[in-house]
């Protein structure tokens, strides 16, 4: 039986928050941070709000990530950040893949590949982001969609480099939507993801790898998606936008997680 660890909340700030708004939430999110022990607690700030956010949550176990990067690691790449750079500004963790970069600027399931390495490379954890649209669900082609998604954004990772690696299942109808996967439908999904692993790691460091969900998460809806054995915590975009709602969600994973233990 796989021994559930304690929930990662990673909050996804998009595009959202000037630097004095960035620092207010990062010191809020630092000031009740403690309340939501022992789940782990990331946020991603835009990357400008980036370095003013390290300053804010330095000394505190909040972790910091952004939201996108380029995988070379400098260059003629007007508008682009290296995962360098990311370090440099107080990273630790990066989403890589997310929906909206796939879907709204075109990023492919190679380049996410590409970011991964580029970011284990540099010492960061990529946040590997996936998820079905809605057509691709009810045309029946979630799995296809998920394992495509998967296998090229894990491509040619040294194996002592996969751990580092967190997934996400996002599926793609349910983010900003309001309407969230219900916990079956989630867990259908993360067992599929986790089975993969398994495939292609073998069973220990599957059942060691942190699987988050995302999409329309907010506290009413945690606790009961915390329970599926295969959700480990949660990407969080709207609700990660206030203090009181992020932290009501790590509250509300944290006391499933006591309940599962
Ligand atoms: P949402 O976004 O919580 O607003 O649905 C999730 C995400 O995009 O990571």
């Amino acid at each position: 039986m796989r021994r559930r660890s304690a929930p990662f909340v990673a909050g996804n700030w998009k595009m959202y928050k000037t630097l004095p708004e960035a620092a207010a939430l990062a010191g809020a999110i630092r000031e009740a941070a403690p309340g939501a022990a022992p789940a782990e607690l990331v946020v991603l700030p835009p990357f400008t709000s980036l370095a003013e956010a390290a300053r804010c949550l330095a000394g505190s176990a909040v972790g910091l990530g952004a939201q996108n990067l380029h995988w070379e690691s400098q260059g003629a790449f007007t508008g682009e950040i290296s995962a360098a750079m990311l370090v440099d500004a107080g990273c630790r963790y990066v989403a890589v893949g997310h929906s909206e970069r796939r879907h709204i600027f075109g990023e492919s399931d190679a380049d996410a590949g590409r970011k991964v390495r580029a970011a284990l490379k540099a010492g960061l954890h990529p946040i590997l982001c996936v998820g079905e649209t809605l057509e691709e669900r009810e045309a029946g082609r979630t799995f296809e969609v998920i394992n495509r998604q998967l296998m090229a954004g894990l491509e040619g990772i040294e194996d002592g480099l996969r751990a580092r690696v967190i997934l996400a299942y996002e599926p793609v109808w349910a983010i900003g939507t309001g309407r969230t996967a219900s916990p079956g439908q989630a867990e259908e999904v993360h067992a599929y993801i986790r089975g993969r692993l398994a495939q292609k790691t073998g069973q220990d460091g599957a059942d060691c790898a942190i699987i988050l969900y995302g999409g329309s998460v907010k506290p009413a809806n945690a606790y009961s998606l915390f329970k599926e054995r295969d959700i480990d915590g949660f990407l969080v975009g709207g609700a990660s936008l206030e203090a009181e709602s992020f932290l009501g969600i790590a509250r509300e994973a944290v006391r499933a997680y006591k309940e599962v233990l």
